[in-house]
């Protein structure tokens, strides 16, 4: 069996592909893997180096709006996974017309190329901010989608036409949406690798608001579990909810950062809000326990201590990125 990988140069791309090869992931062992990416800023090369020799791994460099390559790739592969995309919401409020370019049009591309080409299945890798944002309760996969940031309303598109292409044209296609993730090679712009490198560097950290946000934190180790089970066992057309990590708010999950790097609250600046910023995220994962066995393993403590860890250690990895970050946003 092969995978095209897109996206699979990000953050949880690469976590999927580094662990396939090493056959962690249940259902698709012995799966050999074909990463789509455009390298944008935060596809980062690096985050494939422990694979990068296995015979089992190949690397394209390229857009999947590109529907040459696509009908270059497609014939060469069994199945896809589609990470691909614009992942934050802050870039979205600022610009989201990339967001629909990629996310929209991107997995339309991808969509319509499978069809050309006949692939058995696809998994389409949605996001719990689909739905909006919930003050109390949890979200099932029937919630209606109410996206709030532009980031969120070109994942919900995404989303859609993914499930009219299994409901129009019998297109064998799962879709997961999945809680916040953390984990090894996130890239320095989100909360948690923001707020552990600017402490690591003795530098303050901007929370935005009143900090009273509640997100749902999900080892990247987990979410990549819940794609491959979802992928190997998901019923075609079915949304599947991933979560079912540790729900903190932006302040709790500040103090535990705080704490892990030496700092008190002197290091915290607080600064306006996100414009539109969701209060609250919290997913059922009724469905997929149920149905396909999963549950989450990684102790948010001791997974959190252990990235914290990780950044420690992997300056190589994370100095170039913000530098050319900051370079990027004095243009
Ligand atoms: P990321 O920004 O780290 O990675 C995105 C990857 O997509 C990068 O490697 C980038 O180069 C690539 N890419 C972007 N545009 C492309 C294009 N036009 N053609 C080919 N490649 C392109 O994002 P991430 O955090 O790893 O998220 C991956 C997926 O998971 C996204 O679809 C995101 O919406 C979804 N998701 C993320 C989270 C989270 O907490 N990070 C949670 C739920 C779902
Ligand atoms: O829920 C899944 C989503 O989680 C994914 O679909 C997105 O791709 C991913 O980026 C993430 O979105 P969030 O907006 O929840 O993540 P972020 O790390 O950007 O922010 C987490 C919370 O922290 C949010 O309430 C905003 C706040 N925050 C964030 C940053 C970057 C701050 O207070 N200060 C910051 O500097």
């Amino acid at each position: 069996m092969k995978l095209l990988v897109t996206g699979g140069a990000g953050f949880i791309g690469s976590n999927f592909v580094r662990r396939a090869i090493r056959d962690e992931l249940p259902g698709i062992e012995g799966a050999e893997i074909l990463v789509l990416d455009a390298l944008t800023y935060s596809g980062v090369r690096a985050n494939l180096a422990p694979v990068e020799d296995d015979p089992r791994f190949e690397f394209v460099h390229g857009d999947i709006r590109d529907e040459r390559l696509l009908d270059e790739l497609f014939p060469r592969v069994d199945g896809v996974v589609h990470f691909a995309a614009e992942s934050h919401v802050d870039r979205s409020v600022l610009d989201s017309g990339v967001f629909v370019e990629t996310n929209v049009l991107g997995t339309q591309r991808l969509l319509d190329a499978s069809l050309r080409h006949g692939v058995e299945r696809f998994v389409h890798v949605s996001t719990d901010e689909v739905y909006g944002s919930i003050e109390e309760g949890e979200w099932d996969e029937r919630f209606p989608l109410e996206p709030n940031s532009p980031y969120a309303a070109s994942k919900a598109g995404s989303d859609l036409l993914a499930r009219s292409y299994h409901r129009t044209h019998g297109l064998n296609l799962s879709i997961t949406r999945c809680s916040n993730n953390y984990g090894p090679y996130h890239f320095p712009e989100k909360l948690i690798p923001l707020f552990t490198t600017n402490l690591l560097d003795g530098r303050r950290v901007p929370l935005y608001g009143t900090g009273e946000n509640v997100r749902d934190w999900l080892h990247v180790d987990d979410h990549c579990r819940g794609i491959a089970l979802v992928y190997a066992g998901g019923r075609p057309g079915e949304v599947y909810n991933i979560g079912g990590g540790t729900q903190l708010t932006n302040v709790e999950i500040t103090e535990r950062i705080l704490e892990l790097t030496g700092h008190d609250w002197s290091a915290v600046e607080h600064v306006a809000d996100r414009k539109g910023h969701d209060l609250r995220y919290c997913v059922n994962i009724d469905k997929i326990a149920e149905e396909l066995g999963y549950e989450p393993q990684v102790p948010f403590d001791a997974g959190l201590a252990e990235v914290v860890q990780w950044y420690r250690d992997r300056r190589d990895w994370w100095e170039p990125l913000k530098e050319r970050a900051a370079l990027d946003s004095a243009r």
